[in-house]
C-alpha cells in the first residue's frame, strides 16, 4: 500500500499491439513510472519471473499464452504482482473469470486514460509498504506527512532538554505515545514514565495520588503513601486531560512545579523531587485560560514547548500507512499466515471518512474489519456503518454515493448515482468510486439496465481524450449505448 496516490512504480505493459504499448508507455511515463514493456506471452512470464515488477497491466489476447493462461501461470507460481488485465474483446463472463483466475481488476478498451490512470495508481496503492519499521517516528507514532515530521521533529528537539512539554491534539491522535517518546528520548528514559489521568479521580482523591498522603491526614488514609510525583522521580510524569484539574489543584501543581518539591496531604514537611511534565490535553488550553478556568501562570509552566498533533482529517495522505500498520497489527496478533490486504473501494472510503475518533477509531475499525473479513482482503462491507455511511467529509455528492454504495442500499445508490449523472457511464463509476467492470456487474446483478442508459445515450458529450484520441489502436469502436456491456 502506498503512502499517497502517485507513488511511483515499475510497470510491466504487456500487449502484442505495438500502439497500445506506445501510448500506454508514454501515459505510465507521465505519472512518473518507470516501463517496461512485452510483446507476447512469454515474455511477459519471463520479464515477471525476472522480479522488480509492481504492476502488470495484461493484455487478454496475445501470442504465446494468452492474458489468461499468463495470469494462471504466474499466479500458481506464487507471484503476487497486481494484475489490470486490459482487453478489447471483454464480456463480463470473461471479467469474471479474469477476477478468479486472480487478476486484480480489468478494464475494457478503449480506456480512458484517466481512467488508466485513476485504476494504476490504486492498485500500487495496495502494494505492500516496507515493513513499518523505519517509517515509525518516535514511540511508534506512524506518519509522514508534514504535520507529523513536525512532530517527529519537535520530540526530537525537545526530549533531550528537561523542558516541560504540552501534548494537544483531538482524541485519539497519539497524545500518549508522543508523551511516551519524550521520555524515551530523554536522558530519564532509565527512570520511571509515570501517567495519570486526571480526569478520572474526584479532585481530592487526584490530589492524594499526585502528592502522597501521611497516615491520618484523611479517612481510609492509614498509611504514609508518597504520590506519583515521588514516584516519578528521576522520569517523567505524564499528566494527561490536565485541562480537567480544578482550580484549588493547579495551584498546587503550580508551586510544585515553580519550587521543585511536594508536600503530602496532611505532612508539614516538602520533599524534592525531579521530575519532567509532560501535560496533554484535547481542550483548547488557550481558550480555558482566556475565559478563566485555568491559570495563565500554570499553563506557561506546562507549556514550555508545545507539541500539537493533527487531526486524521487534517492528514489524509497517511491513511494507507496507517491503514497498512493496522492491518499488519490485526494479522499478526490473529497469527495470519498471509498479509491482510484491503480493497480500493474500502481504502476510499476509509480515506473519505471524516474520522472524529482519529487514529484509535481507525484502529479500531480495522481490528474489527480484520475479524469479519473471511479471506485475506478486507472489503467495503466489513467497515462500520458509520464509516460506510458517513456522508461527512463530502461536500460533493460522491462519498455519499460511495459510502451508500458499500451498504445496503446499493442498488438505490447505483440507481441514484446513474440518475444524478444521467447515465454517462465514466462519471458514473467515479462518483461510486467503483470500477468499470465492477459497476456492470452490479447492474446486471441488480437488474439495472436500459430504461436510464436509453434516455441519456443519445446525449453523451464526449471527454477530452489522451493526444486528442483514444487508446484503441485495435481500431475497436466505442461502445455504442454509454451503458452497455460489451457483452
Ligand atoms: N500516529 C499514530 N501512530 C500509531 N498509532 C497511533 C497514532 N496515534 C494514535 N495511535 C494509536 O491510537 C490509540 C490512541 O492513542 P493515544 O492514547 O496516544 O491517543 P490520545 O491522543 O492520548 O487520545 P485521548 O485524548 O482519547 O486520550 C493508541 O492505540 C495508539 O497506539
Ligand atoms: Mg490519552
Amino acid at each position: 500500500m502506498a503512502v499517497a496516490l502517485g507513488r511511483t512504480a515499475r510497470i510491466l505493459v504487456a500487449d502484442d499491439d505495438r500502439a497500445f504499448r506506445v501510448s500506454t508507455t508514454a501515459l505510465l511515463r507521465q505519472d512518473g513510472h518507470e516501463v517496461l514493456s512485452a510483446a507476447d506471452g512469454s515474455e511477459t512470464i519471463d520479464t515477471i519471473r525476472r522480479g522488480a515488477c509492481d504492476l502488470l497491466l495484461l493484455d487478454l489476447r496475445m501470442p504465446g499464452p494468452d492474458g489468461f493462461s499468463v495470469v494462471e501461470l504466474l499466479r500458481r507460481e506464487g507471484q503476487r504482482v497486481p494484475i489490470l488485465m486490459i482487453s478489447g474483446f471483454g464480456t463480463v463472463d470473461r471479467t469474471v473469470q479474469a477476477l478468479h483466475l486472480g487478476v486484480d481488476d480489468f478494464l475494457m478498451k478503449p480506456v480512458e486514460p484517466d481512467v488508466l490512470s485513476a485504476r494504476v495508481a490504486e492498485l500500487l496503492e495496495r502494494r505492500p509498504l516496507p515493513r513499518a519499521n523505519g517509517l515509525e517516528g518516535p514511540g511508534g507514532l506512524v506518519g509522514r506527512c508534514a504535520a507529523m515530521e513536525a512532530v517527529f521533529e519537535a520530540i526530537r528537539r525537545v526530549a533531550p532538554t528537561d523542558a516541560n512539554v504540552l501534548v494537544t491534539g483531538e482524541t485519539g491522535t497519539g497524545k500518549e505515545l508522543a508523551a511516551r517518546a519524550v521520555h524515551e528520548l530523554s536522558p530519564r528514559n532509565r527512570g520511571p514514565f509515570v501517567a495519570v489521568n486526571c480526569a478520572a479521580l474526584a479532585e481530592g482523591l487526584l490530589e492524594s495520588e499526585l502528592f502522597g498522603h501521611v497516615r491520618g491526614a484523611f479517612t481510609g488514609a492509614v498509611h504514609d503513601k508518597p504520590g506519583l510525583f515521588e514516584a516519578a522521580g528521576g522520569g517523567t510524569l505524564f499528566l494527561d486531560e490536565i485541562g480537567e484539574v480544578g482550580s484549588a489543584l493547579q495551584q498546587r501543581l503550580l508551586r510544585a512545579i515553580q519550587e521543585r518539591e511536594v508536600r503530602r496531604v496532611g505532612s508539614v514537611r516538602s520533599t524534592r523531587v525531579d521530575v519532567r511534565l509532560v501535560a496533554a490535553t484535547s481542550r483548547d488550553l488557550r481558550k480555558e485560560v482566556s475565559e478563566g478556568r485555568f491559570r495563565d501562570d500554570l499553563f506557561y509552566r506546562l507549556n514550555v514547548f508545545p507539541v500539537s498533533l493533527p487531526a486524521l482529517r487534517e492528514r489524509q495522505g497517511d491513511i494507507p500507512l496507517l491503514i497498512q500498520t493496522a492491518l499488519d497489527r490485526a494479522a499478526f496478533q490473529a497469527r495470519r499466515a498471509r498479509p491482510l490486504t484491503c480493497s480500493p473501494l474500502a481504502v476510499r472510503l476509509l480515506r473519505g471518512y471524516g474520522w472524529p475518533g482519529n487514529v484509535r477509531q481507525l484502529f479500531a475499525v480495522l481490528e474489527s474489519a480484520a475479524i469479519h473479513a473471511d479471506g485475506d482482503r478486507i472489503e467495503a462491507q466489513h467497515l462500520s456503518a458509520e464509516v460506510r455511511g458517513d456522508a461527512a467529509g463530502g461536500q460533493t455528492d460522491g462519498p455519499r454515493y460511495r459510502a451508500e454504495a458499500a451498504g445496503e442500499g446499493e442498488r438505490a445508490a447505483i440507481v441514484a448515482a446513474l440518475e444524478s449523472t444521467g447515465g454517462l457511464r465514466e462519471k458514473t463509476f467515479q462518483i461510486l468510486g467503483m470500477s468499470r467492470t465492477t459497476l456492470w456487474r452490479k447492474m446486471r446483478a441488480y437488474e439495472i439496465d436500459a430504461p436510464i442508459a436509453a434516455k441519456t445515450a443519445a446525449k453523451k458529450t464526449e471527454t477530452p481524450r489522451f493526444s486528442g484520441s483514444r487508446m484503441d489502436a485495435r481500431g475497436v469502436p466505442p461502445l455504442p449505448g454509454d451503458l452497455q456491456p460489451s457483452a
